[in-house]
């Protein structure tokens, strides 16, 4: 499987000329974030010197047409049930959001992406998240792997669910240290892609990449036997792009994306220790302290204690019942 159309083409124009309505599963891309190049070495950190030239940058005051054009384009290719996965600094963000809050498109999760190599600074705190916004398009079936990764059954030593961990909307993954190469601004760690085409897409599906840039997304596309369509408007960035592709091959990083687990329920259907019910009851308590909602404390319950969502369900009724009764599990 090696389905790839990359066009040196400015995304508005080429996906209206060649990606037909809702034909693509998932589109991932990180847009210019409409400040300066020099600026953006300031402020992100980095050395020019190692970085691509031929990067076009939006003008500032360009920047809420442009992101209220591509985000339409995104939103017409999108398949219902899609996902999609913008990346965005902080100094454009609102504008991005304000353009998808004039769509269909569904704002799942705000995921913070924690990196090394933050901006140093003195004077103010140190700058080491990017913003990425994870939407779906209403009206078909999402795909959300949610064991892709870690099965339910998944511990750390100290009996924290891994899966939990994993799902969390805070993801802490290192930008790729790359001394004295070259490479495109702000590229994508493979790390990252990885995680998001594991949970949002299956092999075959289509990707799309608005703004290719060093082709980050076109390789783990490859690699993880996904199509991938998508566009980079600079000819120098491209060319750099099509040469990388050359050494790719379909599947690659198949062997190296870890298995998980099966799901064996193991408590399932197994009786409650006294123990393991006041553990459950203390963490139900702990969980609507912090905020969530009856549903998700019962959710996350279920993933840390292997147990079923309606067996907790039981257990919190006679929990309450035994209580009003001042029987063995009340707090007095
Ligand atoms: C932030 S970079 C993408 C980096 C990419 N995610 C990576 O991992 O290398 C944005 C890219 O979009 C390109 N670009 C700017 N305007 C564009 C447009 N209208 N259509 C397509 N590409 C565009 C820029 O040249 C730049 O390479």
């Amino acid at each position: 499987m090696f389905d790839i159309s990359i066009y040196n083409e400015n995304c508005i124009s080429g996906a209206r000329k060649h990606i037909k309505n809702s034909s693509v599963d998932l589109i991932i891309t990180d847009p210019p974030y409409g400040i300066d190049a020099n600026s953006f070495e300031k402020h992100y950190n980095r050395n020019g010197s190692n970085v691509n030239d031929g990067y076009v940058e939006i003008p500032a005051e360009e920047y809420v047409d442009f992101s209220q054009s591509w985000i339409s384009e995104a939103e017409r290719i999108l398949r219902p049930g899609g996902s999609i996965y913008i990346v965005s600094g902080y100094t454009n963000l609102f504008h991005v959001l304000s353009a998808l809050s004039r769509t269909s498109l569904r704002l799942v999760n705000h995921i913070v992406w924690k990196y090394n190599f933050g901006v140093y600074t003195t004077r103010k705190y140190v700058s080491s998240h990017y913003h990425i916004l994870y939407l779906t398009k209403p009206g078909g079936k999402v795909t959300f792997n949610t064991y892709c990764r870690y099965g339910a059954d998944e511990h750390d030593a100290q009996g924290g669910s891994l899966n939990y961990r994993d799902r969390e909307d805070v993801w802490i993954i290192n930008k790729e240290y790359k001394p004295n190469q070259k490479k495109n601004r702000n590229e994508l760690p493979t790390e990252l892609l990885v995680k998001m085409m594991q949970y949002s897409s299956n092999e075959g599906d289509l990707v799309c990449d608005m703004f290719l840039g060093g082709f980050s997304t076109a390789i783990v596309a490859i690699g993880l036997n996904r199509r991938i369509t998508g566009f980079e408007i600079s000819q120098k960035i491209y060319s750099m792009g099509i040469e990388r592709l050359k050494d790719i091959k379909p599947g690659f990083l198949l062997d190296e994306t870890r298995v998980p687990q099966p799901n064996t329920h193991i408590k399932r259907g197994k009786p409650w220790t006294e123990d393991e019910i006041r553990r459950v009851m203390e963490r139900y308590s702990e969980l609507r302290a912090e905020g969530r909602n009856k549903r998700q404390s019962i959710d996350t319950i279920s993933m840390e204690f292997s147990r079923g969502y309606f067996s907790i369900t039981n257990i919190l009724k006679s929990y309450q019942k035994e209580k009003a009764q001042g029987g063995f599990l009340s707090e007095n």
